[in-house]
């Protein structure tokens, strides 16, 4: 069910170089079934009439509330940065189809990765699955050591978790394709990917064949609910170039043989 709601914000603070985390209450939370759902925000700009979609990277049913990380890119968001707890923030949600949590099962073994401001939606995923019985091993990579974030989210859930930054200056130096080459990519009963294109595209070529890999996929939005084609990717293999399937409402997570990344 998509619904509309005044969440009120309870905080608001930075935690990288132009990254934020929201910390919003509201009923809307009760609907928040799967991991990597979004939000699609009102900037709080009578001149800025698109939404925003940001994905939802916790949730806590009990206080009903939930997290959002962003990262300011341009005068939108650089307005939501600057509301303060107690104020309102309009937002529709849950949108999205969200990662299936009927895979995997119990006393199986998940690779969960992440690049950058792709890491956020995956905490919910890692907490979940690793709830289950599920062993959770976290491959995160990051431009530089100032922007990682959620370390210690998934420390705390992951059975094995390696960081690296493309500069070397946190953990391993290069990029979270280095640490797919170590290991057996295809002995993971499920595979999860948030990032970047060429990060998902690293994903997606070690995984051909691969019955459970997963990644969400990114895209400029505007109606946020598959009405207006705005956020469409092709579709994998299809020469006539005409199928598309839709990031906001089919999507954001496809099967990582299913899409054009
Ligand atoms: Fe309108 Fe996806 S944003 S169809």
């Amino acid at each position: 069910m998509i619904l509309q709601e005044e969440m009120t914000i309870l905080s608001n603070v930075k935690i990288a170089p132009r990254v934020f985390r929201m910390v919003l209450q509201g009923e809307m939370v009760l609907d928040m079934k799967v991991p990597d759902q979004f939000l699609h925000i009102r900037v709080p700009s009578p001149d800025k009439v698109l939404r925003r979609p940001i994905s939802i990277s916790e949730y806590d049913y009990e206080a009903k509330t939930c997290v959002i990380i962003y990262r300011v890119e341009g005068p939108g968001l650089a307005d939501v940065s600057q509301m303060t707890p107690g104020q309102k923030l309009d937002v529709m949600g849950p949108l999205g189809n969200g990662f299936d949590l009927s895979i995997p099962f119990p006393k199986q073994k998940a690779l969960i990765i992440g690049g950058g401001i792709g890491t956020p939606p995956l905490v919910q995923l890692a907490r979940d699955i690793e709830a289950m019985g599920v062993a959770v091993t976290v491959l995160l990579g990051f431009a530089q050591k100032s922007a990682v974030i959620l370390e210690s989210e998934f420390a705390a859930v992951a059975s094995e978790l390696k960081i690296v930054t493309d500069d070397g200056s946190y953990g391993r130096d290069g990029n979270v394709g280095v640490l797919m080459d170590e290991i057996d990519v295809m002995a993971y009963d499920a595979v999860y990917a948030c990032g970047a294109a060429g990060m998902l595209r690293a994903v997606a070529s070690r995984t051909e064949n691969h019955p459970n890999a997963f990644i969400s996929m990114e895209a400029r939005m505007a109606c946020g609910m598959g009405a207006c084609y705005a956020c469409v990717v092709h579709v994998a293999g299809d020469e006539t170039g005409q199928q598309a399937l839709k990031v906001c409402d089919q999507g954001p997570i496809f099967r990582a043989s299913e899409v054009v990344i």
